[in-house]
């Protein structure tokens, strides 16, 4: 079936979603260690504690999440754009991440994130050209600071607007609105 809009347009339209940035670490059977930047983190679920993010099937990094695989996720802050662009780069091209690995034999921890989430695989499905990872967080490392925000191709600062009330989306939103 063809399309009424070319990959380039689904690219540039996706990419209006303003996001924050992670990084996801893990280690490949064999014990490699990898990296990637990725922005398709999302929540999902409180009870059990799951999230989702969307790794390109192609990746050198996926035979790292089969079920049950430990891993990490890292919410950079805003001054961690050289670990984005780092971790964002191929495979063959990224460099250092042995730096980052004092936590042998387990997914490499950065530091000074936004957040880490210590994780493992829930479930790995099929979504077109990337795979669904539904990760189960068993332990979070938070920290306070200003998070790096991506939109449309660019990074940038998140700044919240002080004249709009804090939202809790938790609780019930009526509060705030209505
Ligand atoms: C801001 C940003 C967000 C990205 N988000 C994702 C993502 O959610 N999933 C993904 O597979 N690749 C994403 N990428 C691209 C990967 O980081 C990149 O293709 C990958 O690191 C290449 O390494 P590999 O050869 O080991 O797969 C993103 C890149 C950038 C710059």
């Amino acid at each position: 079936m063809s399309a009424a809009f070319s990959q380039r347009d689904l690219r540039d339209a996706f990419g209006l979603f303003a996001t924050g940035v992670t990084v996801v670490t893990a280690v490949r059977p064999g014990g490699t260690p990898v990296g990637v930047t990725a922005n398709s983190f999302t929540s999902v679920s409180l009870e059990p504690p799951l999230f989702l993010w969307c790794l390109a099937a192609s990746s050198s990094a996926a035979p790292a999440f089969a079920h049950g695989a430990p891993f990490a996720v890292h919410i950079l802050a805003h001054h961690q754009l050289d670990l984005a662009l780092n971790f964002a780069r191929r495979t063959h091209e990224k460099f250092e991440i042995e730096r980052h690995w004092r936590n042998k034999p387990h997914p490499p921890h950065l530091e000074d994130a936004l957040c880490r989430f210590d994780s493992r695989v829930h479930a790995v499905h099929a979504g077109g050209d990337h795979l669904i990872v539904v990760g189960e967080v068993l332990a979070i490392a938070a920290a306070h600071g200003t998070p790096l925000a991506f939109h449309a191709g660019r990074f940038g600062n998140f700044s919240a607007d002080r004249g709009i009330p804090k939202v809790d989306i938790w609780e019930g939103l009526e509060d705030h609105w209505y």
